[in-house]
């Protein structure tokens, strides 16, 4: 499948049945309208590591730590105790939203103003130039800690994490990630101590939501895990389409709002392009029954080009859609951090248009990491060059997907 996703996913949405994968253990699911009714009815358990936890070969209180740690895990979480969390930690988020504006300009602002754009050509890493820094100071603003705690959790963080995408870790894979939660733990702790974070910021206000200090450590690493791998894509992403697309027809992007243009980007490349539920008990999906205890996948990047919902459904679209994306999933699991991420790619957006403005940009060395659960840019050089010397490069594609084929809309 990922070898080329989007043909494989227009070869799929032509089955209106789900489909069963024996390789996978599990049914696979890419309409559209299956899709969003499915993964809001409550027979679906989003629960699927317990026997996971239960199957590893280690000591009993090993086993109970990582439990506990991902028992506050929201993703993996069901009602009531999912709803009860989800609104403890929705309290802030809220309540940061209304800052996200102020944050993102500020944070655009700082990397622009780095970015030498000189008479002549400019060679720029949009990765490490652009959107890591971007994304490093909105997210460490977001939290109200430096960016070197910021870096500092999330490296731990992911190191913690990271054994849950592999079915079967061995014993020292487990250890680490014991050892990575523990000491995320006690750096957050650290922070705690010596206050170094700040008021009314949402690590503060998670600290004052949330119950228990124990939840408020797992929420804190659970918003930086969930949040900074997406965020980071849709910054990399958006620069991807709005090169493409000023290249190849400038004049389209002067037909739409730039947050259109960056809330398509959102629809047609979704960093986890699937959600993954177990089935409670029996359920009938078009003309298959789903038994109970059997493994559902969810392709909401699928549902997000199925052509029953999207007219040139791998276009950009100068109009918002009847159907809403399905990018930041959907029912009691949507995204947390959905508003955060489209406000402040709109800021992101209009700021990268400003700098750009005057500059002919074409891009090299665009490559696309694409595993089954995750997509996203890993290589992307932007070549800007002041209007009239336009450079001969050739974009350089790892991929060729059905994006990637000049098909834009007029
Ligand atoms: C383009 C960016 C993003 C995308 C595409 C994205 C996508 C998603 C999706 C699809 C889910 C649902 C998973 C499921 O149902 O199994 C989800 C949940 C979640 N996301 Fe995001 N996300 C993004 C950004 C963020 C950010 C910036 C944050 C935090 C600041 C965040 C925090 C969360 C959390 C905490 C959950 C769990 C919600 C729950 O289970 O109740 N996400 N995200």
């Amino acid at each position: 499948m990922t070898a080329n996703r989007f043909s494989f996913y227009e070869e799929a949405l032509q089955h209106n049945d789900p489909l069963w994968s024996d390789d996978l253990n599990a049914w696979l699911i890419f309409r559209y309208d299956f899709i969003s009714h499915f993964l809001k009815d409550k027979r679906f358990t989003a629960n699927r590591k317990k026997e996971f936890f239960e199957k590893l070969n280690i000591a009993e209180e090993e086993k109970q730590f990582l439990t506990s740690f991902y028992s506050k895990w929201l993703m993996y979480m069901d009602a009531p105790e999912h709803t009860q969390l989800r609104r403890k930690v929705q309290l802030p988020i809220n309540k940061i939203n209304a800052r996200i504006t102020e944050i993102s300009q500020s944070a655009a602002n700082s990397v622009f103003s780095r970015i030498p754009l000189k008479e002549g050509q400019a060679v720029i890493d949009a990765v490490s130039e652009i959107a890591d820094p971007f994304i490093n100071n909105v997210m460490a603003d977001l939290l109200g800690l430096s960016v070197k705690d910021y870096s500092t959790i999330l490296a731990e963080a992911t190191s913690a994490v990271d054994f849950l995408w592999n079915p079967h870790p061995d014993h020292s894979h487990i250890q680490n990630a014991i050892a990575s939660i523990k000491k995320t733990y006690r750096l957050i702790n650290e922070i705690i101590d010596d206050e170094r974070f700040e008021e009314d910021r949402l690590f503060d206000c998670v600290l004052k939501s949330i119950g228990t200090h124990q939840e408020s450590l797992a929420l804190i690493i659970n918003i930086v895990i969930d949040g900074h791998e997406p965020f980071l894509s849709a910054i990399k992403t958006f620069m991807y389409f709005f090169i493409k697309y000023s290249s190849e027809n400038p004049s389209f992007l002067d037909s739409l709002p730039i947050e259109t243009f960056a809330e398509e980007t959102l629809r047609l490349e979704i960093p986890f392009p699937y959600c993954a539920r177990n089935a409670n008990e029996d359920i009938q999906i078009g003309s298959k029954t789903i038994k109970k205890g059997n493994r559902v996948i969810f392709f909401i990047s699928a549902g997000n080009v199925d052509p029953q919902q999207y007219i040139n459904p791998s276009c950009i679209h100068q109009h918002s859609h009847k159907s809403a994306p399905l990018t930041f999933g959907a029912g009691s699991h949507y995204c947390a951090g959905a508003v955060i991420t489209k406000k402040s790619l709109a800021i992101f957006a209009k700021s990268f248009q400003k700098a750009f403005q005057g500059q002919n940009l074409s891009q090299s060395k665009a490559s696309w990491m694409d595993t089954f659960g995750f997509r996203t840019l890993n290589h992307l050089t932007i070549i800007s060059t002041k209007a009239a010397e336009i450079p001969s490069y050739q974009e350089e594609s790892n991929i060729v997907n059905k994006l990637d084929e000049s098909n834009l809309q007029a």
